[in-house]
């Protein structure tokens, strides 16, 4: 008899996943704009980036609100998924900036550059790649954001290194990310399936910082932090995940 539990994919394949099926982005999400708005998009900004791009965030904040984005500017979006906050960037920085977006999963990225020629974006880029690896050259940025993707990272302390390493001299980055705050759940608790990849590589706050203050970033703040939920936060997790939203300075 085949056993009814379904193996867990691993990340990269569940991510390729989403981004082929346009309807696993809105199972993720429920109602794509109004999740989007609880995230901190505004409808002006929501209505200004392709729908399909809007639809498929699986954000946890807008980096961009927080980003003091000026003409000009280059922009670097660490796992920019869909797009989503890449071309709300490339709205601010204009025809003289750019942005690029790099991500993990080649059919994220294949999808992003879709969504970019039909809305018609001249100032971004988007390159297959690993956050702990950038294919970026040193001082090549003057900005960093990044939206729901440090969590995966096992090595953080990698991911920080290589963004510190991009930027330039006076360079800032905007991160909306997610935390575990208090003590692990036991790994067999009923609902944790789907989570044991994302509980593999969290860390808690203090950890979290701590990695970007090793990689040499200053004036770190917490610009807001709140309980995050969602349809998918099982009651063992409740209360547990905190979402973050930080900027820091190199
Ligand atoms: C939760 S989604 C967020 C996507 C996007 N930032 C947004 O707000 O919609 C996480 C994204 O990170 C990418 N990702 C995961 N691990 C990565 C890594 N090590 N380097 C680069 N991208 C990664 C995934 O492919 C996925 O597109």
């Amino acid at each position: 008899m085949r056993s009814k539990k379904q193996p867990k994919k691993p990340l990269g394949e569940r991510y390729a996943q989403v981004a082929s099926d346009a309807n696993a982005a809105h199972l993720a999400r429920g109602d794509a704009f109004a999740s989007a708005q609880a995230l901190g998009y505004s409808q002006q900004e929501l209505a200004s980036v392709p729908h399909e791009a809007m639809e498929m965030g699986l954000g946890c904040g807008n980096p961009t609100a927080l980003a003091d984005l000026r003409e000009g500017d280059v922009v670097l979006d660490l796992g920019s998924g869909g797009g989503l906050d890449v071309f709300l960037a490339a709205r601010r920085v204009g025809a003289k900036g750019r942005v690029i977006g790099i991500d993990a999963t080649p059919e994220m990225v294949e999808k992003a550059r879709a969504f970019a020629a039909k809305g018609g974006y001249k100032n971004v880029e988007f390159r297959v790649g690993r956050m702990e690896q950038l294919p970026i050259a040193d001082a090549a940025v003057d900005v960093i954001i990044s939206n729901c993707v440090i969590n995966h990272a096992r090595d953080k302390a990698a991911v920080f290194k290589e963004a510190f390493r991009v930027l330039r001299a006076g360079g800032r980055m905007f991160i909306s990310d997610l935390t575990l705050e208090g003590p692990p759940p036991q790994a067999d608790s009923p609902g944790l399936e789907i989570w044991s990849d994302w509980l593999a590589a969290a860390s808690g706050k203090q950890e979290y910082l701590r990695a970007m203050r090793a990689a040499g970033f200053q004036n770190i703040s917490i610009l807001a932090e709140s309980p995050y939920s969602g349809p998918a936060v099982c009651k063992t997790l409740e209360g547990k995940i905190v979402s973050l939203h930080l900027k820091a300075c190199k």
